[in-house]
């Protein structure tokens, strides 16, 4: 069954006229997150407890037609870029009607999807239908062992299948996230810039981050992007390659030999990029956040159900963005995680 297509803003329900978000620090917002479900069904240790976590009842869950109908809002307010994240995405069924609700709308000019990949390769025929135009998939090791003590689960072999098959069908640039912590998968840094020119696809590489609820992370866990520059320069020389987008979060770098695929290094820990966000997340069950580590989100689930109008929501997010914090925190003294783990949250 699917999704209605629903109309996209009038330019009545439309702020552009108004301008574009932006925030107190004078950061314009164009990238929108949406977590669609924070079920997830692997248990990576940085983001997920091992007994996994009181999973929101559905009830609590926007359902497709609010999240189309806030998306089409904030797209309304110059968002551009748009990523379906979980948990695992893939878990919710429906989630290609929305995506396919989402790539109709005039204005998106970036549409992707985060997953672990593991039930990728059936739903890619049906995503690429839909209008997906990227993926990134999260793998952090190429190591059976390795990977199944990282995400408590067997699945090394589903996850490659799946890269090959969404390469095959277009879903290009690949990317992959590879999280790295010290003592678990440095060692394998090497292997996935050798994997990335073996496939051509793009590895990034991303600082550990203390958002896997308390206790496990630990700042020496964390592998700096500059040792990961370092080793990987070491053995495959590498240019940098200018991105257009100056809000992005990964420095990005091709391999001097010609050979293809990419490397990222996102460093969020050791080299902050807070000064040129432009994200702001919207989690499964309606909470608007401003920053991965806010300590404070809006809710627009009730006022959505409440029959708020679309003027009244607007001024929700607006105001909520005018706060977003300017930077995250985790190299103060006084740093407090947020209570939500990444998997509620979206990466
Ligand atoms: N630190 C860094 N990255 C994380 N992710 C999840 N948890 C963490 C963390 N604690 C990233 C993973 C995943 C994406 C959704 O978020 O790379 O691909
Ligand atoms: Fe699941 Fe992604 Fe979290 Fe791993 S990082 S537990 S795949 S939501």
């Amino acid at each position: 069954m699917s999704l209605p297509v629903l109309s996209s803003p009038t330019q009545s329900e439309s702020t552009s006229v108004f301008g574009a978000l932006q925030d107190s620090h004078g950061r314009v917002i164009h990238d929108l997150r949406i977590s669609v479900t924070d079920r997830c069904n692997f248990r990576c240790s940085y983001c997920m407890p091992i007994e996994g976590l009181a999973w929101k009842p559905k009830s609590e869950l926007l359902t497709f037609e609010e999240i189309f109908q806030l998306t089409k809002i904030f797209v309304g307010l110059g968002i551009t870029k748009l990523r379906i994240t979980g948990g695992e995405a893939l878990l919710r069924r429906g989630v290609v009607n929305l995506i396919e609700n989402l790539a109709g709308l005039p204005d998106v000019q970036d549409l992707a999807l985060t997953t672990n990949g593991y039930y990728l390769k059936e739903h890619t025929p049906d995503l690429v239908r839909a209008g997906l135009r990227r993926v990134t998939i999260s793998l952090d090791s190429l190591n059976p062992q390795g990977f199944h003590n990282l995400t408590k689960i067997n699945a090394l072999p589903r996850v490659i299948e799946s890269i090959d098959v969404a390469q095959k069908a277009g879903l290009t640039p690949v990317k992959v996230n590879c999280v790295l912590i010290r003592g678990v998968n440095d060692h394998e840094i090497e292997d996935f810039a050798e994997f990335a020119r073996l496939w051509g696809l793009h590895v990034r590489f991303i600082e550990y981050m203390p958002l896997d609820g308390p206790g496990a992370w630990s700042r020496d866990r964390v592998v700096p992007g500059r040792e990961v520059y370092d080793r990987i320069q070491a053995r495959f020389p590498l240019l940098p390659v200018a991105g257009k987008d100056l809000s992005e979060t990964a420095r990005r770098f091709r391999f001097s030999d010609g050979v293809s695929g990419e490397i990222g290094i996102i460093a969020p820990v050791t080299e902050p990029f807070c000064g040129a966000c432009s994200r702001i997340r919207l989690t499964s069950d309606g909470k608007l956040r401003t920053c991965l580590f806010s300590l404070h989100e809006y809710d627009l689930r009730e006022p959505l159900r409440a029959g708020a109008t679309v003027d009244e929501l607007i001024t929700i997010i607006q105001s909520a963005v005018f706060r977003k914090e300017p930077g995250h925190r985790i190299n103060a003294r006084d740093f407090i995680a947020p209570e939500r783990t990444m998997s509620c949250i979206g990466g």
